[in-house]
């Protein structure tokens, strides 16, 4: 096992139990921005990865073939299609189109070492115990921003007829009664989960009789997993909202779906043209998945222009104004969107507070951006940023996928070279953004 130390500070290496076994996956590429330079162009916004993953998962729910278009290219989409091969899927992806067929699920056990590195293949718990009436399930484990507990997801099989029982890491589910079929249930969630709402709406598509969600997510990724169900033929309506009603059905047919655009990267570039002050066309874009974040933009001092239906135009703002955020669920403010907004504030004129209200830990950026020259404290959940005139360049870890692109956001803007490690965690969730970023004039290299 090595473990490389420079200056103090654990670099390049990271360590994964996979089967018991310690192995070091070496993660040696880093990014090298040049920044001060505006960026200018037409920037293309691939398939949302939250709908991606999610709606792999639910594929599990078709006894036919599912035809997905849209679909980003992401070590994450990657993982979970490992995910679906395991279980005996059969998948071919060409190009931006993935081909599954679930006809045949060949077992309800799901691989330890890829559902603990992708919390999204958890969510499959639900189709498996759909189609099957048993499922073992590795618990996703936490990760930087939280403990990232399924109690919620549990708790609600559980009510639909799942006896579910957790021992060495694993969720083991039986539906014993009702021909080893789920019963739809009347289900109040304590937060909105997106990740609980998906599971349960999944497992409802195909319970006996009728199952409620309330308090449910209303994230439009939740949305585009209901209309991607509906296309095979379950019903759910109320997708949106925050209650969910979904009437089971005895199968789900074929389909071919289309992913809805990322709402997430899309945020991420209008922050990368405002935080270097450059004008920038985003399509294809979902205006109303993005209210929030423009909404924000604009008391900022941005201007975002509706240029066609799917196409947003962002203009450079005279002056970054400091503004105040907190995270909520949707259609509140986006938590993948706060490390991203922070880099913005870091640079605006006054002080800004930063509220985190959705996970407990996901203010971590804060420190990286503090070593380009930001001034942000942080207490609790809390970030108080004291706009400065200028960044600078210098070397910055990315601890998870937002505050990467966060630090990329920053080293755009900031006077000299700034080297970001930690790329695993931005290649999960971003499809080629140092790319997408070069194309539009951003001097950034990957080494
Ligand atoms: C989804 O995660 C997204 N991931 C996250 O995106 C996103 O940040 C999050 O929703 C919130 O919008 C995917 O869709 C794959 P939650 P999820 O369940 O479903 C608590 C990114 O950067 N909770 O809505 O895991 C939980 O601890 C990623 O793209 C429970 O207490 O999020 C958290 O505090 C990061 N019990 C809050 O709810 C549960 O059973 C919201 O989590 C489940 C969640």
């Amino acid at each position: 096992m090595t473990l490389n130390l420079k200056g103090g500070r654990l670099i390049n290496s990271s360590i994964t139990l996979s089967d018991g076994n310690l192995s070091t996956e070496v993660d040696s590429s880093v990014l090298k921005i040049c920044g001060g330079y505006s960026l200018e162009g037409n920037v293309r916004i691939s398939g949302a990865k939250n709908s991606a993953l999610v709606i792999m998962a639910g594929a599990l729910l078709c006894s036919g073939d599912c035809r997905i278009s849209n679909v980003p290219l992401l070590a994450d989409v990657e993982r979970m299609g490992q995910v679906l091969t395991a279980l005996g899927l059969s998948l071919q992806r060409h190009e931006d189109t993935l081909d599954i067929n679930a006809r045949d699920i060949l077992t309800s056990k799901a691989p330890y070492e890829l559902v603990t590195q992708l919390r999204a293949s958890f969510f499959a718990i639900g189709p498996i115990l759909a189609r099957l009436g048993v499922a073992q399930m590795p618990l996703p484990g936490g990760c930087a921003i939280g403990a990232r507990p399924v109690d919620l997801h549990v708790r609600g099989l559980q009510a639909m007829g799942a006896e579910i029982e957790i021992e060495h890491g694993i969720c083991h589910a039986q539906v014993s009664g009702n021909n080893g079929r789920l019963k739809g249930a009347r289900i109040y969630l304590d937060t909105p989960s997106v990740g609980a709402t998906e599971t349960l709406m999944m497992a409802a598509t195909l319970a006996d009789g009728e199952t409620i969600i309330e308090n449910a997510a209303r994230e439009p990724e939740v949305v585009d997993l209901a209309n991607f169900c509906n296309s095979m033929g379950a019903k759910i309506q109320g997708a949106g909202t925050g209650t969910i009603t979904i009437v089971g059905v005895d199968k789900l047919h074929s389909t071919e779906y289309s992913i809805i655009p990322d709402r997430i990267e899309a945020g991420t570039f209008l922050v990368a043209a405002a935080i270097t002050r450059s004008e920038l066309l985003l399509s294809p874009v979902v205006s109303e998945h993005l209210i929030p974040v423009i909404s924000k933009l604009k008391d900022i001092g941005v201007s975002i222009l509706q240029e066609s239906t799917d196409c947003l135009r962002v203009k450079p703002a005279q002056k970054l104004k400091a503004t105040n955020i907190d995270t909520l669920p949707h259609p509140g403010f986006p938590t993948d969107m706060q490390a991203q907004f922070m880099a913005l504030l870091s640079i605006a004129d006054g002080d800004s507070i930063i509220n985190e209200s959705v996970f407990e830990n996901r203010l971590s950026h804060a420190s990286e951006l503090n070593r380009l020259g930001a001034e942000i404290r942080v207490k609790s959940n809390t970030a108080f940023v004291r706009g400065v005139p200028i960044l600078s360049g210098a070397p910055v870890i990315g601890t998870d996928l937002r505050a990467s692109a966060a630090l990329v956001l920053a080293g755009l803007a900031a006077q000299g070279e700034t080297i970001i490690q930690g790329l695993k965690h931005l290649d999960r969730g971003y499809d080629r953004l140092d790319t997408k970023l070069q194309q539009v004039g951003a001097k950034i290299i990957r080494t």
